[in-house]
């Protein structure tokens, strides 16, 4: 079976998937507080999660990343997880891993680790408790840095997500920086973006993430890394030390003509792209149950339909999303 390949000549080997819509948070920059989920009955079942997964092992694929939502709150993901498992030890996929916000890490840790899951990310904003309950709304600090800590202590490689929020955390970047050298755990900061209806005016703590990197050169002495992991990050080292400092910059283009990933959500819609609308549905393929044949067919259909690139736009006289479907939908 070939490759996927798009009309760019990318080729597309890493996987996100959306296991649910559901997060135990409603961060403000992502979620409104009275979120309408799905019902139950739209998502795929655990079974056709594997199987979708399957097909892209099948056809490239080497890296697989759940999320959500918020991925561990979803019913027996472990199960999932276990079953997608076999796939690291025979050899077809490279990397099984999680974006989660941390809250049952605690409780998951090991199982994790028991399925071959190496390293995460876990988004954390802020160290402030009280302003970590603000961006959350619900989330408790103490519960994710424990999860966290469960996280390190049963053997997988923390790396942390740190949305940049002007006028909210913008005083603690270097503290967090600090905080995550002293666990040995690189970060990434992420700017805001137009995903979906929030309460809020997203623009109003929209902070570009050129300004961060120029407030962290007084601190640290900020050098450039080739670093890879095959995600969208730009790396910069703190000269001296092994930690690094990835910034996400979704807002330029930087990263759309290496890009290697598609989304797909958890009701089996396909997304070329985070910032673009070009979807194929997989879940009426899926539930033809007699073969695959329909799913694979579907699969390359959508591959060759995908855009070259987003269109995000920080527009500040409109606080419109440029997409509608919020990052709990895609995945990130
Ligand atoms: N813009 C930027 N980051 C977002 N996240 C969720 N919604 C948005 C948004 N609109 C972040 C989460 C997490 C990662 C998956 O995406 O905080 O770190
Ligand atoms: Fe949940 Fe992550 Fe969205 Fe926060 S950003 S509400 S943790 S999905």
């Amino acid at each position: 079976m070939s490759s996927l390949i798009d009309p760019y000549g990318r080729t597309v080997n890493y996987l996100r998937v959306s296991v649910t819509d559901r997060c135990d948070f409603r961060c403000f920059y992502c979620m409104s507080e009275n979120m309408t989920f799905l019902p139950k009955s739209d998502l795929l079942s655990l079974e056709e999660l594997e199987r979708v997964c399957d097909a892209f092992i099948k056809l490239g694929v080497k890296k697989l990343r759940l999320t959500g939502g918020e991925p561990l709150v979803r019913k027996g993901i472990i199960d999932l997880l276990r079953n997608l498992s076999k796939h690291l030890k025979n050899g077809s996929l490279e990397e099984l891993t999680l974006t989660t916000n941390g809250s049952q890490l605690s409780r998951y840790a090991d199982d994790l680790f028991s399925c071959g899951i190496k390293r995460i990310n876990v988004s954390l904003d802020t160290l402030d408790k009280k302003k970590f309950f603000d961006i959350t709304r619900w989330g408790k600090l103490e519960q994710v840095i424990d999860g966290i800590d469960a996280a390190r202590e049963a053997g997988i490689k923390v790396k942390i997500n740190t949305v940049a929020l002007r006028g909210i955390n913008d005083d603690e970047f270097p503290s967090l920086i600090k905080w995550c050298g002293e666990k040995d755990m690189d970060i990434t900061f992420i700017e805001t973006m137009p995903l979906g209806e929030i309460d809020n005016d997203r623009t109003e703590n929209y902070l570009p993430l050129s300004m961060v990197r120029k407030q962290l050169r007084k601190n640290f002495n900020l050098v450039e890394t080739d670093h890879k992991t095959g995600g969208p990050a730009r790396y910069m080292a703190i000269d001296g030390t092994k930690q690094r400092i990835g910034f996400i910059t979704p807002l330029s283009h930087n990263f759309c003509e290496s890009c290697n990933r598609v989304r797909l959500t958890c009701t089996g819609t396909l997304y070329m792209c985070l910032g673009q609308e070009d979807a194929i549905d997989l879940r009426s393929p899926l539930r033809q149950k007699e073969s695959n044949d329909a799913l694979i067919d579907a699969i390359y259909a959508g591959i060759a339909n995908k855009p070259k690139g987003h269109d995000f736009i920080i527009d500040r006289r409109s606080s419109t999303p440029s997409v509608a479907r919020h990052m709990s939908t895609t995945g990130g």
